[in-house]
C-alpha cells in the first residue's frame, strides 16, 4: 500500500471515530436532559389527578396497574367519587376574617399539624427504589402521620423508624401470633402512636385477581424487581413464616386479645357497617377507619363517604372517626371532616407521588393537599378545623 493510501485509511477510520464520538455525546446529553427533564415533571403537577396521570406514563404498566387496581368493574371505587364530586356540595360563607388558619388536629389526645394520614399500603419499591424509606420521608417533610405496613415493607422497620415524624403501626391479624405479639408489645418503645389493624381481608380474593397476574409481569419483563422485591418483616431469622393471608378465622377475640398486649391505641380498619363500629368498641378499639380498602374488595359495596354519617352518629363520640378511599383533593378532605371524620387517610396518590418524585413527589402530594384545604376552609370562613362541621354542607341533613 502505497503511503498516501495509507493517511487516507488512516484519515477515514480516525474521521468516523471521531464522527460516531461525537454522535455517542450527543444522543447521551440528550438522553441526560430527557432523564433530567422526566425526573422533574412531577414539579408541574397541581393535583393529585395530575400526579396519577404521571404516574401511568412514568411506571411500568404492570406495576402502575397493581396500585390502581380495583376489585370488580370497580364500581365502589367509582361510586366514592361520584358521592364526593356529585352528591355532597359546599355552600362558601363570605366576608369572614381567615387571616390565619390552622390545620392542627388533635387525634387521640396529641396535636398534629394536619388531618391527613399516610394509609398502609404494601410494595413502595414498585414506585421507588427507596421504597418506604422515601415515604416516610416525605412524611416527616409534609409533617403528616405515616402508617407503616409492617408486613409488606420492602425496607427493615429500622431504617423506616431512623426518620422522624409521627408514624402508626399497621398490622395484620393473619400473622402468626407470635410475631404478632412480639411487634405489638415493642410497637410503643419503637414510638408508634397507634395501631391500624385490617380488618376487612378474610381471605385472599385479591392476591388471585392480582398478584399472580403482576408476578407474572414481573418475571418477564422486570427483573430488577424480583430483585428489590423482599419482605424483610416476613423473614424474621428465628421464625419460618408461612404466609397464610387466608385463614378466614380471625374474629374480634382477636382484637381484645391484643387490646391486652398495648395500651397503644387500637384502629379497625376496613369499617362500613354501624353494627361493626358497635363491635369494634365493645371489643376495645379506640378509633375506626370506614374504608373501603381503597375499592379492592367487595365490589358494588356502598362508598366509605357515603357510610361516614351513620357511622359518626352510631358511634356518638365513643372513638376516634377516620375515613379513606378515593380522596383526591383539599376539598374532599373538608367534605369528609364535615360529616363528622376526625382524619383521613390517602392510599394511591401517595405511591403515585413516591413513583414521580421519590419522597420529594409525598411531599408535594401531601403539601397540595393541605393547599387546597386551607383555601377551600378560608371560602367557608373557616380558621380551624374544629370549626368544620355540616352547616357548610349544601342541602345536608
Ligand atoms: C397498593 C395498595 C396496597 C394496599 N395494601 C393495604 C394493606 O396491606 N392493608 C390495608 O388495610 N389496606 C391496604 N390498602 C388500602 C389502603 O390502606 C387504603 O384503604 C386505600 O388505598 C384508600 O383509598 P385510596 O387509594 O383511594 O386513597 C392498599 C391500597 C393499595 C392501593
Amino acid at each position: 500500500m502505497k503511503n498516501n493510501q495509507l493517511y487516507i485509511l488512516l484519515f477515514g477510520t480516525t474521521l468516523t471515530a471521531s464522527i460516531l464520538f461525537i454522535l455517542n455525546s450527543i444522543r447521551q446529553k440528550k438522553k441526560r436532559k430527557q432523564d433530567e427533564e422526566q425526573k422533574n415533571e412531577y414539579l408541574k403537577c397541581k393535583s393529585l389527578n395530575e400526579f396519577e396521570e404521571l404516574a401511568k406514563k412514568l411506571m411500568k404498566s404492570h406495576r402502575f396497574y397493581y396500585y390502581d387496581y380495583k376489585a370488580g368493574e370497580g364500581h365502589t371505587y367509582k361510586a366514592c367519587r361520584d358521592y364526593f364530586d356529585k352528591k355532597l356540595r359546599i355552600l362558601p360563607r363570605v366576608l369572614i376574617d381567615v387571616n390565619e388558619i390552622s390545620l392542627k388536629t388533635n387525634i387521640f389526645g396529641c396535636l398534629y399539624e394536619s388531618p391527613i394520614i399516610i394509609a398502609p399500603t404494601t410494595f413502595h419499591c414498585l414506585a421507588n427504589i427507596d421504597g418506604e424509606i422515601g415515604t416516610a420521608r416525605g412524611a416527616t417533610e409534609a409533617q403528616c402521620i405515616y402508617t407503616y405496613n409492617w408486613m409488606y415493607s420492602t425496607k427493615p422497620e429500622d431504617e423506616v423508624l431512623k426518620t422522624d415524624g409521627p408514624k402508626f403501626l399497621h398490622i395484620y391479624l393473619t400473622t402468626p401470633k407470635e410475631i404478632l405479639e412480639k411487634i405489638v408489645q415493642e410497637a410503643e418503645i419503637k414510638g408508634y402512636r397507634a395501631i391500624v389493624i385490617t380488618c376487612d381481608h378474610p381471605t385472599d380474593r385479591v392476591r388471585d385477581n392480582v398478584l399472580p397476574l403482576f408476578e407474572e409481569a414481573s418475571k418477564t419483563i422486570d427483573k430488577e424487581l424480583n430483585q428489590s422485591m423482599p419482605m424483610p418483616n416476613m423473614n424474621l431469622p428465628d421464625i419460618i413464616v408461612k404466609q397464610n393471608l387466608s385463614t378466614g378465622s380471625i374474629t374480634w377475640a382477636n382484637i381484645e386479645w391484643l387490646r391486652k398486649l398495648t395500651k397503644l391505641p387500637l384502629i379497625c380498619k376496613g369499617i362500613l357497617s354501624p353494627i361493626d363500629a358497635n363491635l369494634a368498641i365493645q371489643h376495645g378499639a379506640n378509633g375506626i377507619i370506614v374504608s373501603n380498602h381503597g375499592g379492592r374488595q367487595v365490589d358494588t359495596a356502598p362508598p366509605a363517604i357515603e357510610c361516614l354519617e351513620d357511622i359518626v352518629n352510631v358511634v356518638d363520640g365513643r372513638v376516634e372517626v377516620f375515613i379513606d378511599t378515593g380522596i383526591r383533593s383539599g376539598t374532599d378532605i373538608l367534605k369528609a371532616l364535615a360529616l363528622g371524620a376526625r382524619a383521613i387517610l390517602i392510599g394511591r396518590p401517595i405511591l403515585y407521588g413516591l413513583a414521580c418524585g421519590g419522597h420529594n413527589g409525598v411531599k408535594q402530594v401531601l403539601d397540595i393537599l393541605k393547599r387546597e384545604l386551607i383555601y377551600d376552609m378560608a371560602c367557608c370562613g373557616l380558621s380551624s378545623i374544629d370549626e368544620i362541621n355540616k352547616n357548610i354542607l349544601y342541602k345536608h341533613s
